[in-house]
C-alpha cells in the first residue's frame, strides 16, 4: 500500500540503434505524493528526460519500455497512444526546456489556452476564457486580460515559460513534470519561475517533478531528491538530509560544485572525467573509473538499486567506510582519501 500519486518501479528504458542498444534507464524507482516538490539531478546524458518521456508515454515508437509505471490506480506502461493523450495533461503535464516546443507562434496565446482547456472538457468559449485568463493571472503574468490576444513573440523568454506553464495546468494535473524549465532563462528570471511553481504547488496541491543538473536550485524548492547516475538512480531522501549526510560519492562531489559558505568562492572539488557509455556497460559501478574511493570490489559487481519505500537509500558499497568519514567533502580534494 502507498499514497504516491505517481509510482515508478524498475523502469528500463533501452534504444536499439545502428551500433548496439543505448541502455538509457536501468531500473529507476521511485514514489511522488501529493503536493510533494521531487527534484531529480545528474549529469547530461543520465537519463533524466528519458525517464520521465516514459512516464509520460512521449518516447519514440522504437524505445524498449520495462518496469512499471502507476498514476493513481492507473498503470501507464503498455498503453495505447490514444489512452496516454487522454491521461497526457488532464492527470500529468510536463513542461520542457524551450518554451517554444509546446507555443504555437501563430496562435494567440490565449487561444492556445482555450484550445487547451477544451480538449479535455467540455465548456462554453466564455468560459473558458475567463479561466484562462485566471490561469494567466495565476503563472504571474501582467495584465492577463490584455494579454490574452498576445503572439508568443511578443513575451520574453521568462514570460513564454509562464504561458507554457500555464498551458500545462490548464486541466487540473495532479502531477506536473518540470524538465529542466529554468536552464535557459537568466537568474532572476529563473528564480521568479520557481517562485511561480512554488506558488501553484501550495495554491493547486499539484506534486512536481522537477528536473535539473543543478543541485543549487533545488535547495529550498524541492522536498526530496533523486540523484541519477549513468541510467540509475545513486541515492534518494528528503533534501535537508541528502544535503547534511550525502553518503554515495557522486552526490558528494555534485554538492561540492555548489559554491558554499565555506568556499571562498573557490570550486571545492570536481569530479574528474565522464559518464560512461550507456552503450557497452561494463562490469561493476559505472561511477569507479571516476570515484577517489573506488576499492576492487567496486569494479566487479554493481551496487543493489536504491529501494524506494526507504526514507534515505545509496547504492554504493562504500557507503559505510562513506558514513564513517570525518570530512566527506573533501575526498574529491585528495585523491588517495581512502
Ligand atoms: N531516441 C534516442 N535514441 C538513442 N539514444 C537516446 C535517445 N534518446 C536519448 N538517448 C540516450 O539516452 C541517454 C539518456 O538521455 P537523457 O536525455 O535522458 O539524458 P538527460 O539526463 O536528460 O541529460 P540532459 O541533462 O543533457 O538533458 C543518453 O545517453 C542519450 O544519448
Ligand atoms: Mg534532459
Amino acid at each position: 500500500m502507498t499514497d504516491a500519486l505517481l509510482q515508478v518501479r524498475d523502469l528500463t528504458v533501452e534504444f536499439p540503434t545502428d551500433d548496439g542498444v543505448v541502455r538509457a534507464v536501468r531500473g529507476v524507482s521511485f514514489d511522488l505524493r501529493r503536493g510533494e516538490v521531487l527534484g531529480i539531478v545528474g549529469e547530461s546524458g543520465c537519463g533524466k528526460s528519458v525517464t520521465n518521456l516514459a512516464i509520460m508515454g512521449l518516447l519514440p515508437k522504437t524505445a524498449r519500455v520495462g518496469g512499471s509505471v502507476r498514476i493513481g490506480d492507473d498503470e501507464v506502461i503498455g498503453r495505447f497512444p490514444g489512452e496516454m493523450r487522454e491521461i497526457r495533461g488532464k492527470r500529468i503535464a510536463m513542461i520542457f526546456q524551450d518554451p517554444m516546443t509546446s507555443l504555437n507562434p501563430v496562435y494567440t496565446v490565449g487561444w492556445q489556452l482555450v484550445e487547451t482547456i477544451r480538449a479535455h472538457r467540455e465548456m462554453k468559449k466564455a468560459e473558458a476564457r475567463a479561466k484562462a485568463v485566471d490561469l494567466l493571472r495565476l503563472v504571474g503574468i501582467p495584465n492577463p486580460d490584455d494579454r490574452f490576444d498576445s503572439y508568443p513573440h511578443e513575451f520574453s523568454g521568462g514570460m513564454r515559460q509562464r504561458v507554457v506553464i500555464a498551458m500545462a495546468i490548464a486541466n487540473d494535473p495532479e502531477v506536473l513534470i518540470a524538465d529542466e524549465p529554468t536552464t535557459a532563462l537568466d537568474v532572476t528570471v529563473q528564480a521568479q519561475i520557481l517562485d511561480t511553481l512554488q506558488r501553484i504547488r501550495s495554491e493547486t496541491g499539484t506534486a512536481i517533478v522537477f528536473i535539473t543538473h543543478d543541485l543549487g536550485v533545488l535547495a529550498g524548492m524541492a522536498d526530496r531528491l533523486l540523484v541519477m547516475y549513468a541510467g540509475r538512480v545513486v541515492e534518494s531522501g528528503r533534501i535537508e538530509e541528502v544535503f547534511d549526510d550525502p553518503q554515495m560519492p557522486y552526490t558528494i562531489g555534485l554538492l561540492g560544485a555548489i559554491p558554499g559558505e565555506d568556499s571562498h568562492g573557490r570550486r571545492l572539488n570536481q569530479i574528474k572525467g565522464a559518464p560512461p557509455s550507456l552503450m557497452r556497460i561494463p562490469e561493476g559501478c559505472l561511477f569507479a573509473p571516476r570515484c577517489p574511493l573506488a576499492v576492487d570490489a567496486c569494479g566487479s559487481s554493481e551496487p543493489g538499486a536504491v529501494e524506494p519505500e526507504i526514507d534515505h537509500g545509496v547504492a554504493c558499497h562504500r557507503v559505510n567506510d562513506v558514513k564513517a568519514m570525518a570530512d566527506r567533502r573533501s575526498i574529491f580534494l585528495n585523491e588517495r582519501a581512502i
